[in-house]
Order: C-alpha cells, then sequence, then structure tokens
C-alpha cells in the first residue's frame, strides 16, 4: 500500500472543516488539501522559538503540524490535544510514518470541566490558530486564554489574526461585541484581536513579537512567545 494510503482513506470520511490545516509530509510536501495552508512566514516566526529539551502541550492540534515541527525541532516531548478523535487517528498515523515517537495525541474537549489537561503543566504551551472567528465572534477568548494560561508557568507560544471586521468577517456587528469586549479593542469596524491578547498577558509576562507587524489589517497569523 503507498505510504499515506490509509490516511487518505481516513480522511476521506472526516467532514472537510475538520481538515484544518493541510496536511504536509515530512519534507513540506502537501499530501491532502486542509481549509488552510501554510504560511510559511508564520512558520519562519513558530521557528524562532528555542524548543530544545521542553516538554510541550499543543492545544487544538488537529493532523499535528505544529506539533510535530516542536518535536523536529527539539521538543523532549509533546502532548498534542485535540477534541476529534477521528483526526487524531489521522494524527498517529501520520507520527508513525514520520517516526516521531516523542510527540502523543490525546482526545479530549478542553471546554468540558475536569478536562484532561485539568491541574497539569508543561514547560511550554501552545496555542496555534486555535482562537479563530467563531471563537471572537462567540466572546470566548478571554476564557480560553485563562484556561490556557494555567498550561505552564515558564513559556507560552501562541499565534491570532491581528484584527477580524466585525461585519465582514465575524457576521456580527459592534453592539454584541461590546457585550464581549472592551471599547479599547473595538475601532474601525474591527475586533482588534492581537491587542487583547497581549494587553491580557502584559502584567503576567514579558512578550516576544515573533511575526513582524505591518500597519493595518493583516490576515496571516502573528506569533507571539510569552516568557517569564
Ligand atoms: C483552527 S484548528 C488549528 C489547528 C492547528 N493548531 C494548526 O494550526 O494547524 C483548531 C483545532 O482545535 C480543535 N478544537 C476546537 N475546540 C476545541 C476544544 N474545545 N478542545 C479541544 N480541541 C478543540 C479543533 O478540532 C481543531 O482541530
Amino acid at each position: 500500500m503507498p505510504r499515506f494510503e490509509r490516511l487518505r482513506q481516513l480522511v476521506s470520511g472526516i467532514g472537510r472543516e475538520h481538515v484544518y490545516r493541510t496536511i504536509y509530509d515530512e519534507h513540506y510536501t502537501p499530501l491532502i488539501q486542509g481549509v488552510e495552508d501554510l504560511d510559511f512566514q508564520g512558520l519562519e516566526a513558530f521557528r524562532k522559538v528555542d524548543f530544545q529539551g521542553k516538554h510541550v502541550v499543543d492545544l487544538g492540534c488537529n493532523f499535528g503540524f505544529f506539533a510535530f515541527e516542536a518535536a523536529r525541532r527539539g521538543a523532549a516531548s509533546v502532548l498534542a490535544v485535540d477534541r476529534e478523535a477521528n483526526v487524531l487517528q489521522g494524527a498517529c498515523l501520520l507520527r508513525d510514518a514520520f517516526g516521531q515517537n516523542t510527540v502523543n495525541f490525546l482526545a479530549c474537549d478542553i471546554e468540558s470541566p475536569g478536562n484532561c489537561l485539568q491541574g497539569r503543566t508543561f514547560d511550554m504551551a501552545m496555542l496555534v490558530e486555535f482562537m479563530g472567528k467563531t471563537f471572537v465572534r462567540a466572546g470566548l477568548v478571554e476564557r480560553t486564554l485563562a484556561f490556557y494560561e494555567r498550561l505552564s508557568d515558564k513559556e507560552l507560544v501562541l499565534s491570532v489574526q491581528k484584527s477580524y471586521y466585525v461585519r465582514k468577517e465575524l457576521g456580527s456587528d459592534m453592539e454584541t461585541m461590546r457585550r464581549f469586549y472592551p471599547e479599547a479593542y473595538l475601532h474601525g469596524g474591527a475586533m482588534h484581536l492581537l491587542e487583547y491578547v497581549r494587553d491580557f498577558f502584559k502584567d503576567r509576562w514579558n512578550i516576544q513579537m515573533l511575526s513582524d507587524l505591518a500597519p493595518g489589517y493583516e490576515k496571516p497569523r502573528k506569533f507571539m512567545r510569552l516568557y517569564r
């Protein structure tokens, strides 16, 4: 059987919306198209992080792209968590094909009380492209960041889109957004997520922007590292 045939069969039975990231082999050649292709600039930003010898957790790993990348860059272990068990079956097939046995996958919904990560801590916690439109629109950002922050007291690596146009991208309106976010993050018809995230952490963490920022609207996710 060709190398990735079982993976292709499995993915054909999974709803397309669950194949978030295009699936790549270890040479970054696309194997199966996902909703979003990899942004190589984002990958370059992510690679500025020192993973050597660290025990890492990756929240919302999907098919494990960034978990595998952390392992390739020297992480001692990566626990990659997602609520979609069938997606993780595919991630396990990839892990076996890559021979990356320091990555472990765990099916778990971090929204459920007493979930698999409650009370656990790691050297580093990753939250890559986890909070998208749905999270912002439903006002789930603060709660998600609070849960995420408890997973490491040393280092956090996350990526978010800088801002979202409230009508065009979120399909919402400013009045609804004001219920979830202070006025300071709502201007120019947009919700400014990156500013919100930075301010959420700034009193407790040192912040390193890993991605370059240009003025105005930018769609590619921006990576940042928080450390103590
Ligand atoms: C937008 S994808 C990001 C995937 C990955 N981090 C990447 O950048 O390639 C978000 C992932 O988070 C998972 N997810 C969403 N809500 C979750 C929850 N409450 N608990 C665990 N996983 C969740 C989804 O199943 C999905 O695979």
